[in-house]
């Protein structure tokens, strides 16, 4: 069986400012590398910057610069963006870079060499703001069709490369129809299914109205379309054009993370392109849905815009890859908000997990001055604690495979739950005064000390950071980032003789300024 995972975020538009959407995307592809690391596998995560195109070359217009500058400029935006949020990215491809210039025109020939393009003319309605074109019967009220953006669009015709996209009605159908988790959650994929039964046409793959962006090999004149060029990144950044040991070894993709706006890109666009071209199609796109803010859409012109920086810096990284995980399905549509965000810090992190935390500590300290002590013989109440921890494992590797990561997480609260309630009921302070059940407390505190042992590990591609803590306070010898999934399933992990160390609040809580 294949031992490595290839996952991608888009590449993001470099004139748009990061937001709490590129966020959110980049993070989700994070928890699932780490995650997927974690179970022992051999990890590529990439995600980058779209720095072709119109909408590009406007920006460093206004801003008094060349596109190059531009970008090198801007780009800096996200990759410190990812540096702020602890994303673990393997790389970070940028379409203007070589390597990505000299893959998307081996491709374009490729293509050619197929009789899949040809040159013609094209005469349509184009959003620049999407880098879109649309026929008369697509326009909404004489704008833009996409529902985000509605702008005016303008009459476009120019000489233009095709690809006969046509072609491959059928053969991407019969993939979606044999693969129906090739686009998910199941809405998006139906959505799809009804759009390509309805036909494809050929596909303009080239402009001629600007020259940011990369030149159709023999004949300069024509730049390559910007989702043409955009989406040749999975494999460019693989070395697609050196066929080595990286592109043998992860193409294709294992899941292409994205939002809602952009399957049809994906989903039907590049599964075509990569017919063409005779390689394998990524195994998934995966799409998730849009956040709103306080209950309304994220614009620049409301004002309303959230700035990930300020977000990590008023609540952490941790707490910010927390909440935007556990809020909302993976894949519906879901609203930020402060008071929500407030909410899961206190009760979730502060309450029930930072609670659990300190409180064991804080007795270890007590009862065995800081040093893990040697259990004894485990009674039904301590094997459920086990059985728990052993379930929960299972349930979070279901819910992780499918990115419902919502879910892995609930289950790991379970876990949570479930402790906190053994550590009441089998009230540790008693047994500490009790005569004669040194022992039994001992079991009991080495129950408690594994559970918080599995709970760190199966919440660190979460929140990487506190959870590092939280391991290395119970113990663990090696860095997380070394430890394997299998060791997950051993439950005797925590040695006696382990020196646990006390560890200051990992989430304090937030004061809302209600009195309460
Ligand atoms: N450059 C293209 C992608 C090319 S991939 C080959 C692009 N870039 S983008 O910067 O505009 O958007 C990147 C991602 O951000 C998209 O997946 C989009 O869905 C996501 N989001 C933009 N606004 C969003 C929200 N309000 N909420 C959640 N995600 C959103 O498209």
């Amino acid at each position: 069986m294949r031992n490595t995972f290839y996952v991608t975020t888009p590449i993001y538009y470099v004139n748009d400012v990061p937001h709490i959407g590129h966020a959110y995307t980049t993070i989700a592809a994070d928890v699932l590398a780490r995650y997927k690391r974690l179970q022992g596998k051999q990890v590529f995560f990439l995600t980058g910057t779209d720095e072709h195109g119109r909408k590009v070359e406007q920006a460093a217009q206004e801003a008094g610069e060349s596109p190059a500058c531009f970008a090198d400029r801007v780009m800096h935006r996200f990759k410190s963006l990812w540096t702020k949020l602890n994303i673990s990215n393997s790389d970070f491809i940028r379409t203007s870079e070589q390597r990505h210039t000299v893959a998307v025109q081996k491709f374009f020939r490729v293509l050619a060499e197929q009789g899949d393009i040809y040159l013609g003319e094209y005469e349509d309605w184009y959003c620049v703001p999407c880098e879109s074109f649309w026929t008369d019967t697509q326009l909404v009220d004489g704008r833009c069709p996409n529902a985000d953006c509605r702008r005016p669009v303008e009459k476009l015709r120019e000489e233009s490369y095709f690809f006969r996209m046509s072609r491959y009605q059928k053969q991407l159908l019969r993939h979606l129809e044999e693969n129906p988790g090739f686009v998910q959650p199941e809405s998006r994929y139906n959505e799809i299914v009804s759009f390509v039964k309805e036909g494809l046409r050929d596909l303009s793959i080239s402009r001629t109205s600007f020259s940011w962006g990369i030149p159709v090999p023999d004949n300069p004149q024509h730049v390559i379309y910007v989702w043409f060029d955009a989406l040749l990144n999975y494999i460019s950044a693989i070395d697609y054009y050196g066929g080595g040991e990286r592109f043998q070894s992860f193409w294709p993709a294992d899941v292409h993370i994205i939002g809602k706006d952009i399957v049809r890109f994906h989903a039907v666009y590049w599964p075509t392109f990569l017919m063409s071209a005779g390689l394998p199609l990524p195994k998934q796109v995966f799409a998730h849905g849009w956040w709103t803010i306080e209950g309304k859409k994220m614009s620049k012109s409301l004002g309303n815009v959230i700035d990930p920086y300020q977000l990590v810096d008023e609540y952490g990284s941790d707490q910010v890859r927390y909440f935007l995980m556990r809020e909302v399905p993976f894949g519906l549509d879901g609203d930020f908000s402060r008071h929500a965000i407030i909410g899961r810090i206190n009760s979730d992190l502060a309450n029930d997990l930072g609670n659990l935390f300190s409180r064991v500590i804080a007795m270890m300290e007590k009862y065995f001055e800081g040093i893990s002590p040697r259990a004894e013989a485990y009674e039904g109440i301590d094997a459920a604690v086990k059985d728990k921890g052993v379930t929960v494992c299972k349930t979070v590797d279901q819910h992780m495979n499918q990115l419902a990561f919502h879910r892995a997480l609930a289950a790991v609260w379970e876990l949570i739950g479930f402790t906190n309630k053994y550590v009441d009921e089998t009230a540790p302070w008693a047994l500490a005064k009790a005569p004669g059940e040194k022992k039994r407390l001992a079991t009991v505190m080495v129950t408690m000390l594994e559970a918080l042992r599995l709970i760190s590990v199966l919440l660190s591609p979460f929140m990487p950071d506190a959870c590092e803590i939280m391991w290395q306070a119970v113990g663990g010898a090696t860095s997380l980032a070394q430890c394997r999934h299998t060791d997950l399933a051993e439950w005797s992990v925590v040695t006696p003789g382990t020196r646990i160390h006390k560890i200051p609040p990992l989430f304090p809580r937030i004061d809302t300024g209600s009195a309460s």
